[in-house]
C-alpha cells in the first residue's frame, strides 16, 4: 500500500534557481537561504521517498489566460523545464508517475474533486526551484513527481478550506493505491511577497511566522482564513500560501514539525520552509 510518510513546505523564487544554476549559493546574499535547506537535503537522503506529490503553481508558463484550471494533475511520463524568458533551467527532466497520477485523478474525481488532467506540460520555477532546494544539482532527480497545479495567479483562487479538503482526498487516494510506495507531499510557493503595485516589496514576518506556527498548532485558523487576509497581510502573491493547505490537509489532524527555516529576503520574497511528519 502506498503511504504519505512526510511533507515539505517551501517558498519558490526564480532568482533562487538562477543562484543555483550560476554557482552563487556561497555568496553572502544567498548563503543563509541555502543553509536552511541543508538539514532537509540530508534527511531526504535517509527518507528516500519514491514519489513526491508536488503542489505548485504555474506562472503563465504552461497555462495562460486562455485556460485556467483551478486544480490540475499531471499524468504525463515526463515534464520538461519551461523557458521563462532566459531559456529552460538546466535541471534534470522531471519524471512522472502516470499510474499513481491516474489513480489519484480517478479517486479524487469519483470523490467529487474534479481535477483537470494534464498529459503534456512544461514545469516552471514553481516546481523546479523546490526540487533544486531539496535535492541540489544531481544528474537525475531521485524521485518521481506527480505535479498538482493550483491557480493562484488569476482571481478567484480556491479557498484554503477547499485546498485542505483536496489534500484529504489526495491522502485517501494514496492510501488506496496497492503498490508499496513511500510518498511525500510538498506544498510550495509563498510566503509574504508582492511583486506589483504600490505595495511591491511587502514582507510581513509576523504573519509568516504565525502561519508556520499554526500549520502545527492551529490549522483550523488557516483553513478559515479568507483571501482578503492573505492579500492584506502577505501581499498579492502571498496567496500562493493556500497551496500549503493541500499539503497540510493530506497529513491528518496531528503533525510533528521536524525542521523549520525562515529568511528575508530572497529576491522579493520571504523564504519559508517546513518539514512535517504525520502523527
Ligand atoms: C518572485 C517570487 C515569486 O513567487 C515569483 O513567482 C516570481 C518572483 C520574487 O521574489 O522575485
Ligand atoms: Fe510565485
Amino acid at each position: 500500500m502506498a503511504r504519505i510518510t512526510a511533507a515539505i513546505a517551501s517558498s519558490h523564487v526564480p532568482a533562487i534557481g538562477a543562484a543555483i544554476d550560476n554557482g552563487k549559493t556561497e555568496d553572502a546574499y544567498w548563503k543563509p537561504i541555502f543553509e536552511g535547506y541543508e538539514w532537509t537535503q540530508q534527511w531526504l537522503k535517509e527518507e528516500k521517498p519514491d514519489v513526491v506529490i508536488l503542489v505548485y503553481n504555474d506562472h503563465a508558463s504552461a497555462f495562460s489566460m486562455d485556460i485556467i484550471p483551478t486544480f490540475a494533475i499531471g499524468c504525463a511520463e515526463e515534464y520538461q523545464s519551461a523557458d521563462e524568458g532566459w531559456g529552460p533551467r538546466p535541471v534534470p527532466l522531471v519524471v512522472g508517475e502516470p499510474d499513481l497520477a491516474w489513480h489519484i485523478a480517478q479517486s479524487c474525481i469519483l470523490d467529487e474533486f474534479d481535477l483537470t488532467i494534464i498529459n503534456k506540460m512544461d514545469v516552471d520555477h514553481g516546481l523546479t526551484v523546490p526540487m533544486s532546494l531539496m535535492f541540489g544539482q544531481p544528474d537525475a532527480w531521485p524521485v518521481k513527481v506527480v505535479p498538482i497545479a493550483v491557480n493562484v495567479v488569476q482571481y478567484p483562487p480556491p479557498t484554503g478550506n477547499r485546498c485542505w479538503m483536496l489534500g484529504e482526498a489526495i491522502a485517501r487516494a494514496v492510501e488506496s493505491y496497492p503498490e508499496d510506495l513511500n510518498v511525500q507531499i510538498w506544498g510550495t510557493g509563498g510566503m509574504s511577497h508582492q511583486l506589483q503595485g504600490p505595495r511591491a516589496g511587502l514582507i510581513n514576518k509576523a504573519f509568516d511566522n504565525a502561519f508556520l506556527d499554526d500549520l502545527t498548532a492551529n490549522p483550523q485558523r488557516l483553513r478559515d482564513m479568507p483571501h482578503i487576509e492573505y492579500l492584506r497581510e502577505a501581499g498579492s502573491e502571498g496567496i500562493e500560501l493556500v497551496m500549503w493547505l493541500i499539503m497540510r490537509g493530506a497529513l491528518g489532524d496531528h503533525v510533528k514539525p521536524l525542521h523549520r527555516h525562515y529568511h528575508v529576503p530572497g529576491s522579493n520574497t520571504a523564504v519559508g520552509h517546513l518539514v512535517l511528519k504525520p502523527e
